[in-house]
């Protein structure tokens, strides 16, 4: 049986990744008090991920509605960044450096063509560039690219650092941490109230419920794990599992790329992140298996085979780190966020490809939600309603699950 509930705080997150660390320091800023419920603050996707900030060379067809959210976060991300990390004291590795989308043969140039149209009706910057522009740009490209797209406003964050600097926002702004598994959802007459945590078997053994005014689902890819949370509201979040090495150039070594380079091979997505240390991203995989985490032989050939049809030179730096993670995709690519059916229980989940770019605006939007019950304009596109907008009926029978 759980432990009585201790004094109820205003906002229970559970899961701290980067999009629960920053529903939870933007919500602390704003007075309330917060605690985040995750045994590894920090971890997640986020560790994986490129960091990309890639509002217009990732535009895709249908996504258009996505693309208004992505592109308020890009603009967001300077003043956001310099933020956060005054908040923590850390530098974020943000980096204004552009991306250059390139294609390799006629099929990938066709393909590229299309989306600079697109752009151009969605009105985006971006600049059609001949093979031996490109090449001019980023010397260290493949002699056959035929053709590329400049777009200077796509920059880049290094996502290990943005969730290391969002755990001490979040610390130096008063959130509590309960480095505990969240196992079931409390619900008390059709009201989201609590989470009851799991035991750890130590210091603090035996299930333990803490209260809650509103509790923040957003756990990733593990957001419809939770146990505890009505068939009606559980978000329709799936794991969309992605493969990334990372390679280093050594210091003192010809600059390699000055800026993060995209294509399209043989209808894969590949980017390379080049950062300031050194440290060369080359992802990624997109592959729907579950709860895989399996980095492969398979995963791993394909993106070095990839990489170096784009850049040749790839193959003479130290491999330094192969990992894979799990995107928390959902039916349209869009997050979901803001207040279920459930009341007392909000999301802030499904974030897909673009959880890294999203993370300010989504701190914003659940930030104000929380505070005033107001959901700001630019989410009303994504409430979890268009999903799961059932009022749910008997809460007694929801079924128990994993913990997360
Ligand atoms: N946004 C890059 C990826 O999801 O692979």
């Amino acid at each position: 049986m759980p432990r009585t509930p201790s004094e109820a705080t205003d906002v229970l997150v559970v899961g701290g990744g980067i999009i629960g660390l920053v529903t939870a320091w933007r919500s602390a800023q704003r007075g309330l008090s917060v605690a985040v419920v995750d045994p590894a603050p920090g971890g997640g996707a986020a560790q994986v991920a490129a960091g990309m900030l890639a509002a217009v060379t990732e535009l895709h067809y249908g996504e258009q509605t996505l693309l208004g959210l992505n592109v308020a976060s890009a603009r967001r991300y300077p003043q956001f960044a310099a933020e956060l990390s005054e908040a923590s004291g850390q530098d974020l590795g943000y980096r204004a450096c552009g991306t250059l989308a390139v294609a390799l043969d006629a099929d990938d140039r066709a393909h590229l063509r299309e989306l600079h149209a697109l752009q151009q009706k969605s009105g985006l910057e971006s600049e059609w560039l001949s093979g031996r522009d490109c090449r001019r740009l980023e010397p260290m490209l493949a002699p056959g690219v035929r053709g590329g797209l400049r777009v200077d406003g796509d920059h880049q964050i290094d996502p290990r650092r943005l969730a290391s600097a969002l755990v001490t926002a979040c610390e130096r702004a008063g959130v509590t941490f309960h480095r505990r598994w969240a196992e079931r959802l409390h619900v008390v007459r059709d009201r989201a109230c609590g989470v009851v945590l799991s035991g750890d078997g130590g210091s603090a053994p035996g299930a333990a419920l803490l209260a809650a005014d509103q509790i923040v689902l957003a756990a990733g890819s593990h957001s419809g794990r939770l146990a505890g949370v009505p068939d009606e509201v559980v978000p329709p979040v799936r794991p969309v599992k992605g493969q990334v090495l990372r390679l280093t150039v050594p210091p003192g070594y010809a600059p390699f790329l000055s800026r993060t380079v995209r294509a399209v091979v043989r209808g894969s997505h590949l980017y390379l992140v080049p950062r300031v240390n050194g440290e060369l991203v080359v992802g990624a995989t997109s592959e729907e298996l579950g709860w895989d985490t399996t980095v492969t032989a398979g995963g791993v050939y394909e993106l070095l085979r990839d990489a170096h049809e784009l850049v040749p030179g790839i193959t003479e730096l130290p491999l330094t780190e192969t990992c894979a993670g799990l995107r928390p995709g959902s039916p349209d690519n869009a997050p979901l966020l803001g207040p279920t059916a459930l009341p007392g229980l909000l999301l802030a989940t499904g974030h897909h490809r673009n959880g890294v770019l999203l993370t300010p605006v989504t701190g914003d939007v659940m930030a104000q939600v929380l505070a005033t019950g107001e959901l700001p304009e630019e989410a009303a596109a994504f409430t979890p309603g268009r999903f799961c907008g059932r009022v749910p009926g008997d809460l007694s029978d929801a079924s128990l699950e994993q913990p997360v």
